[in-house]
């Protein structure tokens, strides 16, 4: 017996998929201002948006005299509502950026990088110290602290010709789009940091294991609410984030790789061009950045000076 097959008249969908990574495409919700803060004009200095959510151009500001209580309090607003602040030529002295950053509180020091003229200041100098100066993976800044950075003044003194770039990502943004099945895993959830994975690429255990009683693992919210704006926002990194508290490591790691993936979606970035002696200050409670390492081998010379902050919660 012989059978007959008849082609099926309605054309079918062949069957493709591609590996689930539980990323998505369509609408994300781009909501630069916490709910219910209404759009005010500066008065003191002009803005131009880098970007739909985060990064703005300040002009009319010198960095190198002391700001008045209310310049200071308009940046912070700027600040809070832009997440990163750019000024280009700025070219001040280390001196000075110490004192425009003290505006905003108590100055950090990192035992852990190369200073500059002082304890307070950083300094990244690519090909020269032999200090670490990679920065190109997505983090927050010094979250394996118990207090990490309110945020950081960054001066560039030297400028590859092309090249260079710092990219942030707004971890609200990404708070906001994930899904409500995530939210409600993560919403009580802490996670601990360490400075171990960000430095070992970097420094050898002779130098690591004598800092191991200075930065003990932390515990930080999975989430945290900026205390100034009361937005809810991812706080996992890849440089410090090691396990999520409670969870057996194969979850952990399946679910922090989902969350810290979250940095990489463009909607959420900004990214700057670099000129020499312009200056990027950000709320590192509320970003993550990176720092895009394709100029070698020319030189690009920073100096960073960090905003000492409070206890996430
Ligand atoms: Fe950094």
């Amino acid at each position: 017996m012989t059978m007959t097959v008849t082609p099926s008249a309605t054309p079918v969908l062949r069957d493709a998929r591609v590996p689930a990574d539980g990323m998505y495409e369509g609408r994300r919700t781009l909501n630069r201002l916490p709910e219910g803060t209404r759009e005010r004009p500066y008065e003191l200095f002009d803005i131009a948006p880098q970007g739909r959510l985060i990064g703005a151009e300040i002009s009319g500001v010198d960095l190198s005299r002391p700001l008045t209580p209310e310049l200071r309090e308009e940046l912070n607003r700027a600040l809070l509502e832009w997440k990163v602040l750019f000024f280009r030529g700025q070219g001040i002295t280390s001196q000075q950026q110490r004192d425009f950053a003290a505006n905003w509180g108590e100055l950090e020091t990192n035992p852990l990088l190369a200073r500059g003229s002082s304890a307070e200041v950083v300094r990244f100098e690519k090909g020269g110290s032999g200090a670490p100066t990679f920065e190109n993976v997505w983090h927050t800044d010094v979250t394996f602290r118990e207090r990490p950075a309110l945020g950081a003044v960054l001066q560039l003194h030297e400028v590859p010709p092309v090249g260079g770039d710092t990219m942030w990502a707004d971890m609200a943004a990404a708070y906001d789009n994930l899904p409500d099945s995530v939210k409600a895993r993560i919403d009580d959830a802490t996670a601990v940091h360490d400075f171990i994975p960000g430095f070992v690429r970097f420094y050898g255990p002779e130098r690591l294991i004598p800092m191991q009683e200075e930065f003990p693992p932390v515990e930080h919210p999975v989430v945290r609410t900026h205390p100034e704006t009361g937005r809810r926002m991812l706080f996992v990194n890849t440089s410090f984030t090691t396990h999520i508290v409670g969870m057996d490591r194969d979850e952990s790691d399946r679910l922090l790789s989902f969350l810290v993936r979250q940095a990489h979606v463009p909607e959420y970035q900004v990214r700057f061009r670099w000129q020499a002696g312009d200056i990027a200050f950000w709320d590192n409670r509320a970003t993550q950045h990176y720092a895009v390492d394709d100029y070698a081998p020319h030189r690009r010379v920073a100096e960073r000076v960090a905003i000492a902050g409070d206890r996430p919660f």
